[in-house]
């Protein structure tokens, strides 16, 4: 099955007196999208040679709660922008207080489904393990942390630390916890999964610094969300601190790190290194 339908069989039926909330969470989810990090985690489930079909419903949940951290960056308090994944945004066809809600219900609802993998394997500590990173990765000390810091530091600014801290929490943590997840399902040791941590890491910085060149130099129809988001909202990215040129020689250094830590992974890393290398050149 491809990573496009497993999302979509887990998605909630739009019905009952709450279906606009329904409709609302599939929109955003259906709208499109890359699919990165249930990509990844599926990859990272495969490398160390996992079986079953338990890591579907994190696939999942890993991509509502993506979605579910676009649909309130979006938001009029926070980046304001009206376009998304080439759609207009969930809260400029809902409504802003749907657009909240469409966030809350996502965020849910992936730990609703995720815990539907404890009854598809017999190795019901393995996703205990990875509910776990799941929730840490997402929250306060993972991604929805980033996006606070992100959102108290606009229009002042930000020293280089503080700028690492943002990104590998707001962008990172959910690429680590993809990877990881994926792992831990798939039985992978601890010396192991932090090494997935740490790729993810990596991956995680040189794509949020891919993302903030591309805010200067992509295309509205290539990346399907608005161009010169950052500037208008103020912001003090890697690309403002550093300069373009800086900003593309990290993503290349960041990535090429990645690939070398790969290589202590037994088994075929392949996909992850040609994966890499096209994220680090992506265009959208
Ligand atoms: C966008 O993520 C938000 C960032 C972390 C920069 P993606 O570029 O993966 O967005 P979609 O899922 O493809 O829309
Ligand atoms: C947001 O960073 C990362 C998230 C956690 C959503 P941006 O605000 O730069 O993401 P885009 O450019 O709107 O996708
Ligand atoms: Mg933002
Ligand atoms: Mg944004
Ligand atoms: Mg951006």
């Amino acid at each position: 099955m491809t990573v496009e339908n497993i999302l979509k069989k887990y998605l909630p039926k739009e019905e009952g007196f709450q279906k606009t909330i329904l409709q609302a969470m599939n929109y955003s989810m259906m709208a499109g999208g890359k699919r990165i990090r249930p990509t990844l985690m599926l990859e990272s489930f495969r490398l160390f040679g996992g079986e079953g079909s338990q890591v579907e419903p994190f696939m999942a949940a890993m991509e509502m709660i993506h979605t579910y951290s676009l649909v309130h960056d979006d938001l009029p308090a926070m980046d304001n922008d009206t376009l998304r994944r080439g759609k207009p945004t969930t809260w400029s066809v809902y409504g802003e207080a749907m657009g909240i809600l469409a966030g809350d219900c996502l965020l849910t609802y992936a730990f609703e489904t995720a815990s539907k993998a404890f009854t598809m394997t017999d190795h019901v500590e393995r996703v205990g393990a990875a509910m776990k990173i799941l929730a840490e990765k997402a929250g306060i000390y993972g991604m929805a942390g980033g996006q606070v810091v992100d959102v108290e530091k606009t229009g002042q600014p930000v020293a280089a630390e503080e700028l690492e801290f943002i990104y590998r929490l707001k962008t990172g943590a959910l690429l680590e916890a993809s990877l990881m997840i994926g792992a831990v399902l798939a039985g992978a040791d601890e010396s192991q999964i932090q090494t997935m941590e740490q790729v993810g890491r990596n991956i995680g910085l040189a794509f949020q610094i891919r993302d903030d060149i591309l805010d200067i130099t992509g295309t509205e129809e290539e990346l399907g969300k608005p161009i010169g988001s950052d500037e208008r909202n103020e912001k003090t990215t890697y690309v403002t601190l550093y300069g373009l040129e800086k900003a593309e020689a990290e993503v290349e250094r960041l990535s090429a790190e990645a690939i070398e830590l790969l290589e202590s992974i037994p088994g075929d890393t392949e996909f992850f290194c040609s994966f890499i290398r096209k994220l680090e050149k992506r265009s959208r």
